[in-house]
């Protein structure tokens, strides 16, 4: 009789809409194959820990989790295990304690749900320890190559679309500016997105420079065609005109972005005389419940990632393209970082809506 094959799974990077659904799907599609899913906890960490912190998902664990925000595996963000902070100050490879705790629980494939950086970590302890490695795109920056969807962006763009719908009601309200700035980090597809979905007036991403007079100009300019209000959406890395990103750092000693919304508000204030506000929407945009599309891929995702380790095909990443789960080498998603593609059907659209989208030629 054939061996149960044991597989694991974890969710490494910032957590995001749709992460539940991969790893639901995952454990449903196992039953089709003699083949257990267990769940490692918090990313990477659940194989360095001893004991290991995994267990067997059955479909009882996994029931209904597909509507919920976040990871019933919880997950982080830093921590490389091959120059790894300890306590004590020093920094240690520890990819050797992963390896062996992989062998420990005896799995013989691993679906590793992750955004560009997990993935090149997790590929590397891959490729050190032999282990078979079938990769899922999370992101809500959208960043990664090759998958038109990564899991998590759909959601953030709901939620930030949402957000500047509320913002233009009180802006209306009070003949304000209101600005939203988003996650997105060096990516502006948060931004572009939910503009375009939220009708912003002027929508500056990390890809495209803009000139501050231009966008006071923008704002001013719709005063005088009769509107009392506008909304601008800023992604967090889009940097102040003198080229420095706008970020701050707490009392952990973590650099982190957040701040270029105020800056523009400060400046809009000063220069229109305009009255202004500022919402930064920080990690509403990852822990909401996901969107119906992020449960779409993410069902996808988790069988497709399945069938993958059942056909023994890895060291591949599944995405989605024209409508379709494909897979493709690891490597080539990595290697292909996506921004904004600036003659793209979306800075086309935001354009051709009188968009202000920075100092861009008007296609
Ligand atoms: O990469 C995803 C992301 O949400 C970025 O958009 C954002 O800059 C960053 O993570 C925030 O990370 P943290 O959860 O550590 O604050």
């Amino acid at each position: 009789m054939a061996k149960t094959k044991r597989v694991g799974i974890l969710t490494g990077g910032g957590d995001c809409g749709g992460l539940n659904a991969v790893i639901r799907a995952a454990v449903l599609r196992a039953r089709h194959y003699d083949m257990e899913i267990y769940g490692i906890k918090g990313s990477i960490q659940g194989l360095m820990s001893r004991p290991l912190e995994a267990e067997l998902l059955d479909i009882k664990k996994v029931s209904g989790i597909f509507r919920y925000g976040g990871t019933i595996l919880g997950t982080v963000n830093k921590g490389n295990p091959f120059a790894y902070p300890m306590p004590n100050g020093e920094i240690v490879d520890r990819s050797p304690e992963v390896i062996d705790g992989y062998h420990q629980l005896g799995l013989e494939a691993l679906i590793g749900i992750g955004g560009d950086g997990g993935l090149a970590l997790l590929r590397r302890l891959a490729q050190q320890g032999n282990l078979n490695l079938v990769a899922v795109p999370k992101t809500i920056d959208n960043d990664l190559g090759v998958t038109e969807n990564s899991i998590g962006f759909n959601t953030a763009v709901s939620v930030a679309a949402e957000a500047l719908d509320r913002l233009t009601y009180t802006a209306i309200s009070h003949s304000r500016v209101m600005i939203l700035e988003v996650m997105g980090r060096d990516a502006g597809h948060i931004a572009l997105s939910a503009g375009i979905a939220g009708g912003a007036d002027v929508i500056l991403i990390p890809e495209i420079p803009y000139d501050l007079d231009a966008v006071c100009d923008r704002l001013l300019s719709r005063a005088l065609w009769g509107f009392n209000f506008s909304t601008l959406v800023v992604t967090e890395a889009v940097k102040t005109p003198s080229g420095e990103l706008v970020k701050y750092t707490n009392s952990l000693g973590q650099t982190l972005y957040g701040g270029i919304g105020q800056y523009l508000g400060d400046q809009i204030s000063s220069r229109t005389g305009m009255e202004s506000r500022v919402t930064i929407l920080g990690h509403t945009q990852r822990g909401s419940n996901p969107s119906p599309l992020d449960r779409i891929l993410g069902a996808a995702f988790g069988v497709a990632a399945v069938d993958l380790v059942a056909e023994e095909k890895y060291d591949r990443m599944v995405a989605w393209v024209n409508r379709e789960v494909v897979d493709v080498p690891i490597a080539e998603a990595i290697a292909q970082y996506r921004a904004v593609d600036l003659h793209g059907t979306l800075v086309r659209t935001a354009i051709g809506l009188g968009t202000y989208l920075g100092e861009i030629e008007q296609l």
